[in-house]
């Protein structure tokens, strides 16, 4: 069943039933001020951190689920009602949201009274805008209440749930017939407020919840909008919201708008008053003069939408494969500029108030969106590699807004420090810059400790090679890329963390997982190496990544697929040996992409056996069988229910390592067709099953053994959306960004027979024409002519080149 609608020429998906199986989201925001948008309107905004600078609340664990956001009410002649469908859940006679990129438009209508609500935050300023406009279809005069409404957090989002006994003291506001102002804690030691403004003067107001909403009464039935009427309260304390009324009379025919906007301010610090207890409001007034008309907000709103146009033209495809394109072109790049923006921080699956920023994600994400903004990558880069240890081990995560690794949180995943290189090559691959090596990056963000990024590569390689086990694998630390599968943790306390409790050292447990990434990315640091004419470091590092191979094929080999790991006594993980967990799907993606005892068939063999035992309706399932009891020795993997999570979903993140490593042993049909199981526009005629978004990866579909399988958990913020892109890009179409070039080399199905790519690299734009005949020959051909090899070398005197491929 669908809940709407693709429209790929507006780059939208069109919601037109409200009642999604869950919340269907989308994000706004770029530099630095962000939105959660729901399509009930529901959702909230912060200024760079999620955690420690929270704007407006979200109301967690709430039922319904989706409670807390920016609230429009109309009450027209006793019918109250919302453009978002909630809070008050009127019947509405009909409703679009139209999630697209960066905005949405809820577009409604009740009685004959139609609503248009439009909402983003503009490219360059802080702060949201809702222009809502209200139409009366009905051939009477309407006389209609509007309330608008947002409720403001006091800025720590962790602090503002749980410390009541301050926070129900502290809250204050300012406010005069166009804006409340929130300046909770801005008389002692903050330096920023946030606004809610209206464009014309409004009728009425309120600032304090309960008494607009009434004590026991709820979001479903707030008192000042029953009554048409305003309290005009000045928050002390306790909750404070900001809340405008308006009373409209709308003729015939006739629209009125009204623009709200949710600002931000920050002012120096010798500049915050304007005179005792009164706030500086000149930047306030700023952005507030550059929204007060719709011109203004369409001139904004046409910026933001030309602005995605020309971000996506970067990469685009035409093939005749319409869910394909529209993943590739549209949502799929997009979900990688979102995953750059919030890491894994604020989703409605992650809080907002745990995880930041993550070193091994954060890496990955780069893989999905450096073609899109290669500066801010490299920005990005230097922030993550500051938190690195000078024995090359790093924090596993940090804040967006101070920057720092998170002690809470601490390191030792040992998988993390080799994702730098995986990002920094692919930095240099796609823009051809080599000085990013020399960027002075600080260890541990201590002042005085810089060194060229190189060394941090370096310092990469030399964790593993010092911390290797007794088959010569690496050791596995708290865990790698598998964050549950704990193997020096045995907990027996309730409630304790899998990931930063270690009870038992082994000093043993290794990860072959992590010798898959070792050969990857330790061969890629050698090729970068010879590249800037560092051959002796180069030889070196192949030989480290020769024993690590060695080791792989001798103790990493269970027969018919890779070894997971070795345990704290030295005992295989996801082997046949094993009763459960005997094959897990992340080494046979790393490995086989690592090529892995190629020579020996290892690959192909590999990935038959994923066919065999892993793949689902869904997508290739974690591991197989599922643990149907808690293994102390392997941790959090075992602790999940059967099916769920690490315990045997569909793992979405290491379904396009399986798309790739097939391309790699050249298996084109397999590697599309899993490709096409998660595929969320695949997905989009299941949706009552698949639950979450049809336009955006989720990290988890349950498994087979799970009760609800193939429902999906935990959209957008995953890895599985930049290792798509990649697997999408450079496996299937096999657009690849190399060193000297750009190598065209698609693995494409037989059902795609013809694409037409447009690829801009380093400056110069690309058309390619591939042709498939799935001939199992390649030629490649500019202006007629044969071109050996697959990479176009890159020359920057060029501003166009037309490509033919046929294969
Ligand atoms: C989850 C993992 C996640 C980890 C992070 C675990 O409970 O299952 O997917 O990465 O928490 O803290
Ligand atoms: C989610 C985490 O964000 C990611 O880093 C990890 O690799 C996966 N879970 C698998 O455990």
């Amino acid at each position: 069943m669908k809940y709407g609608h693709f429209d790929d020429k507006e780059y939208e998906y069109v919601i037109t039933n409200y009642n999604t199986p869950l919340p269907w989201i989308n994000y706004y925001g770029q530099d630095g001020f962000f939105s959660l948008m729901s399509n009930t309107c529901g959702g909230y905004m912060f200024y760079k951190d999620a955690k420690l600078r929270r704007i407006t609340r979200f109301r967690y664990n709430n039922v319904p689920r989706d409670y807390g956001g920016r609230y429009y009410y109309i009450n027209d002649n006793g019918t109250i009602w919302n453009p978002g469908f909630l809070p008050m859940k009127t019947k509405l006679d009909s409703y679009k949201c139209r999630h697209g990129l960066g905005y949405s438009i809820f577009e409604s209508e009740k009685n004959n009274l139609k609503a248009e609500l439009l909402c983003f935050v503009p490219l360059k300023d802080l702060c949201e805008i809702n222009q809502l406009t209200l139409t009366n279809n009905s051939k009477e005069t309407k006389k209609v209440t509007l309330h608008g409404v947002i409720e403001f957090c006091l800025w720590n989002a962790v602090d503002d749930q749980t410390n009541f006994q301050r926070n129900w003291n502290i809250g204050e506001v300012e406010i005069d017939d166009t804006t409340i102002y929130h300046k909770t804690e801005y008389r002692e030691r903050r330096n920023h407020y946030a606004f809610y403004h209206t464009n014309i003067k409004h009728d009425g107001y309120d600032s304090d919840l309960d008494t607009f909403i009434g004590l026991y009464n709820s979001w479903c039935d707030p008192s000042a909008v029953l009554n048409k009427t305003s309290y005009n309260t000045k928050a002390s304390g306790w909750a404070p919201i900001a809340s405008h009324m308006f009373n409209l009379e709308i003729k015939p025919g006739e629209s009125k708008t009204v623009i709200f906007q949710t600002g931000y301010v920050e002012n120096d610090e010798d500049k915050k008053f304007e005179k005792l207890h009164v706030i500086n409001k000149e930047k306030a007034y700023e952005l507030q003069n550059k929204y007060a008309t719709k011109e203004q907000v369409l001139k904004a709103f046409n910026e933001l939408k030309t602005k995605w146009v020309d971000l996506l033209s970067t990469l685009n495809v035409k093939s005749d494969n319409e869910k394909f394109d529209r993943m590739v072109n549209i949502w799929n790049q997009y979900q990688c500029m979102v995953t750059f923006n919030m890491s894994r921080s604020a989703s409605y699956y992650e809080s907002g108030t745990g995880r930041g920023m993550g070193f091994r994600d954060s890496c990955q994400d780069l893989l999905g969106f450096l073609h899109l903004i290669p500066e801010k990558s490299r920005e990005r880069i230097k922030d993550i590699a500051s938190i690195q240890f000078e024995d090359g081990s790093t924090y596993h995560q940090y804040q967006p807004l101070t920057k720092r690794g998170n002690a809470d949180i601490g390191g030792g995943f040992n998988d993390d420090p080799l994702w730098l290189i995986a990002a920094v090559s692919q930095y240099i691959k796609e823009t051809g810059d080599y000085t990013i090596l020399n960027d002075p990056t600080p260890f541990n963000n201590k002042e005085g400790s810089e060194k060229p990024l190189i060394d941090h590569l370096r310092a990469s390689l030399n964790y593993i090679i010092t911390h290797k086990g007794p088959h010569g694998l690496p050791l596995i630390g708290r865990a790698d890329w598998n964050d549950c599968l704990n193997l020096n943790c045995f907990s027996k306390t309730p409630g304790e963390s899998f990931q930063t409790a270690s009870n038992f050292e082994s000093g043993k447990a290794e990860s072959v997982f992590i010798a898959g990434m070792f050969v990857l990315y330790g061969k890629e640091f050698a090729t970068i190496l010879k590249n800037i004419g560092n051959t002796d470091e180069a030889a070196n590092i192949l030989k480290e990544v020769k024993s690590v191979e060695d080791a792989t094929v001798k103790y990493g080999w269970d027969g018919e697929w890779f070894v997971r790991a070795y345990d704290a006594f030295e005992h295989k993980v996801g082997s046949h040996e094993c009763e459960d967990g005997q094959i897990f799907v992340e080494p046979q993606g790393f490995c086989t992409m690592a090529r892995i005892g190629e020579d020996l068939g290892y690959g192909k063999k590999a990935l038959d056996s994923v066919e065999k035992i892993l793949t689902n309706d869904y997508g290739v399932e974690i591991l197989h069988p599922c643990y149907k009891e808690y293994h102390i020795e392997l941790g959090e993997v075992s602790s999940y229910p059967m099916g769920y999570k690490e315990n045997g979903s569909v793992f979405c993140h290491n379904n396009p390592w399986i798309v790739i490593a097939n391309t790699v042993i050249g298996n084109n049909e397999r590697a599309f067709d899993v490709y096409r199981r998660n595929c969320p526009a695949y997905l989009e005629e299941v949706s009552e099953i698949h639950k979450t978004e049809p336009y955006i990866y989720s990290q988890t579909i349950a498994g087979r053994d799970a009760k609800n399988y193939g429902e999906a958990k935990n959209s957008w913020l995953t890895g599985t959306a930049s290792w798509t892109m990649y697997a999408a890009s450079q496996a299937i179409l096999g657009i690849k960004p190399d060193y000297d070039g750009l190598m065209i080399d698609p693995h494409l199905p037989k059902e795609i027979k013809h694409a037409k790519v447009t690829r801009v690299f380093r400056g110069v734009k690309y058309n390619i024409t591939i042709t498939n005949n799935a001939s199992g020959k390649y030629l490649m051909t500019i202006d007629n002519k044969a071109i050996d090899g697959k990479v176009i070398p890159y020359n920057k005197d060029l501003t166009e080149v037309d490509v033919n491929i046929a294969l």
